[in-house]
């Protein structure tokens, strides 16, 4: 499959390598593609990956993974052509001091995000666990969940197989406007991880 990762931080950073080392042709999409940091990322992802310009990137690529801040998503979405390709949605809308959300219950930044990423199949994911829990999703031999929802069912199960072979339990959580809980639920998540909890953790279904 073609990714294009938009941004080389914490998350961006972390799946592009992980998605690269299982075989997948990345490109990162990077404000900075001949820098330093970016230089070391590509020697940890190997051969399959690359860096690029954003436009460059999201040009060439079926699946474009958002891993840029919330208070950028408009302005840098708004400079792709993103028509028909799945954009995976991993941002959390939250407000200057960490402390809640900008927006939520009767809209989601996925949905927001829907609206600028004209034509864009979009799918929420990757936004309810940390970096972390993305490098390593195996918790006492159990994945942990990872919930995911949007409205084309086809870029739903491109993304849950993605998800499902960096090792987690992907849950179709159902429509795009159930963003407006899984992105709550990433802050209870930030909260509890603030309380002590630390990044080494995660959500995980039980059932029986
Ligand atoms: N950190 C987590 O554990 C976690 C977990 C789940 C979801 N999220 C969400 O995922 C998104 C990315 O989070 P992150 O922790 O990976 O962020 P981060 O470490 O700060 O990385 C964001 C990346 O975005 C790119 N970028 C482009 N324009 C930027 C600008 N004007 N200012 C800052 N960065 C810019 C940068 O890459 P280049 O320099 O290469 O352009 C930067 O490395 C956020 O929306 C966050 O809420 C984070």
């Amino acid at each position: 499959m073609k990714i294009a990762v938009l941004g080389t931080g914490r998350v961006g950073g972390v799946l592009g390598k992980r998605w690269a080392r299982a075989g997948h042709e990345v490109v990162f999409g990077t404000r900075l593609p001949g820098s330093e940091k970016v230089a070391a990322l590509l020697a940890e992802a190997g051969p399959s990956a690359r860096a690029a310009a954003p436009r460059d990137a999201v040009s060439h690529a079926g699946v474009v993974v958002m891993a840029l801040p919330w208070n950028i998503a408009q302005e840098e979405l708004t400079k792709h052509d993103l028509a028909g390709k799945v954009l995976v949605d991993c941002t959390n809308p939250l407000n200057a001091t960490f402390t809640g959300l900008d927006l939520g219950f009767d809209t989601s930044a996925a949905e927001a995000i829907a609206g600028w990423a004209k034509g864009a199949r979009v799918v929420k994911a990757f936004n309810t666990v940390s970096a972390a829990a993305m490098a390593d999703p195996t918790f006492g031999g159990q994945p942990a969940t990872m919930f995911y929802c949007g409205d084309d069912d086809q870029a739903k199960q491109i993304v849950g197989k993605l998800a499902e072979e960096l090792g987690f339990e992907p849950i179709d959580a159902g429509p795009l406007s159930m963003a407006r809980y899984l992105e709550p639920l990433a802050m209870l998540y930030i909260h509890l991880a603030m309380k002590g909890w630390g990044s080494s953790c995660a959500f995980k279904v039980i059932r029986r």
